[in-house]
């Protein structure tokens, strides 16, 4: 492949409060550094459909404050097969589009890391998610305004459930991972979290409602993960069977916790990212995500954010655990 001129930038899968910012920093870094940048509407779906337009630094003027994405988002079904990524790449080729910079979480860097190789064609990836479930950042772009998000929530919850002594089984986000439900209950002083990569069986409930329900706390929260069969109204409905005298309520926060303007860390993270992802091109990287490990920007292979596990650092059950006593 010949000297990269253009630039594609697009967002795909879940918004995340941010991404606005990545997208700014991408156009305005590549703009800055002599490339064209095109961003492409609708994820991988606007890319196989030829959805694009040639950005100007004023196309991106005032959006680091908005969350949701400009470029839409989408999940494309038609990109997980070979056909629908020869099409994509057939747009690129139209559009003589050089390389791509993709924001998204973990299936849409599987998606990149698939185009990347399947063509040779370099894609550099941004962790753009609000469950902060990518290994090699320490942070995703969205996941601290959704926390702060879901404390403003909770801390309002907890008024009603003061004053009604009540237990709330509050719910939020995270596919499969427990990063936010974790944080968010150390955050908001909730009394206990049910997160995947711990298993909360009924009996550890019931162990720690005669707990945490002592004479002094006639109220509390739990957080509790989002899962197809064990949510916050599993455990209510457990929780109503066994100790019937109990005034439980649930609180799914749902699309509540994704929205919204976000946080000046995911700012600056995104805006940060961003202006990585352009250097990374231009010092020749390819099929790798930009990360943020203690404070240094990082290079990730696709191949290693995508195959491992993200830590969940287990103390933070402790620091919980000790602290809701
Ligand atoms: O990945 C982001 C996320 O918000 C997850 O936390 C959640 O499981 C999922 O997306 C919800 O997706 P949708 O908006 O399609 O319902």
């Amino acid at each position: 492949m010949g000297k990269i001129k253009t630039i594609g930038v697009l967002t795909s899968g879940g918004d995340a409060p941010g991404m606005n910012a990545a997208i700014r920093a991408v156009t305005r870094a590549g703009i800055c550094n002599g490339f064209t940048v095109k961003g492409i509407y609708r994820g991988y779906e606007g890319l196989i459909h030829d959805e694009v337009k040639t950005f100007t630094t004023e196309d991106v003027s005032g959006i680091i404050t908005r969350g949701g994405t400009i470029l839409k988002t989408v999940r494309s079904k038609e990109f997980t097969t070979p056909e629908g990524r020869q099409k994509a790449y057939d747009v690129c080729k139209k559009e003589e589009i050089d390389a791509l910079v993709v924001i998204g979480g973990n299936g849409s860097l599987t998606g990149a890391w698939n185009f990347g190789t399947e063509f040779d064609f370099p894609v550099i990836g941004i962790p753009g998610t609000i469950d902060n479930d990518l290994y090699g950042t320490d942070a995703t772009i969205g996941y601290d305004t959704t926390m702060n998000t879901i404390m403003e929530c909770v801390d309002r919850i907890r008024d009603t459930a003061n004053s009604h002594e009540r237990i709330f089984f509050v719910e939020v986000m995270g596919r499969d991972a427990g990063f936010l439900a974790q944080n968010c209950a150390i955050a908001c002083g909730a009394e206990a979290a049910i997160v995947p990569e711990e298993t909360t069986d009924v009996d550890q409930l019931a162990q720690f409602m005669s707990r945490g329900i002592r004479k002094s706390k006639k109220s509390c929260i739990v957080i509790v993960s989002e899962s197809p069969k064990c949510g916050a109204l599993y455990y209510a409905d457990r929780v109503k069977k066994e100790f019937p005298n109990f005034d439980v309520r649930v609180s799914i926060l749902g699309h509540l916790q994704r929205g919204g303007s976000p946080s000046a860390l995911d700012r600056i993270l995104a805006s940060c990212m961003g202006v990585g992802a352009i250097q990374a091109i231009m010092q020749g990287q390819r099929n790798v995500m930009i990360g943020y490990r203690d404070g240094d920007a990082v290079l990730v292979p696709f191949s290693e954010c995508i195959r491992t596990d993200k830590r969940f650092d287990k103390r933070l059950i402790t620091v919980l655990n000790e602290l809701s006593i």
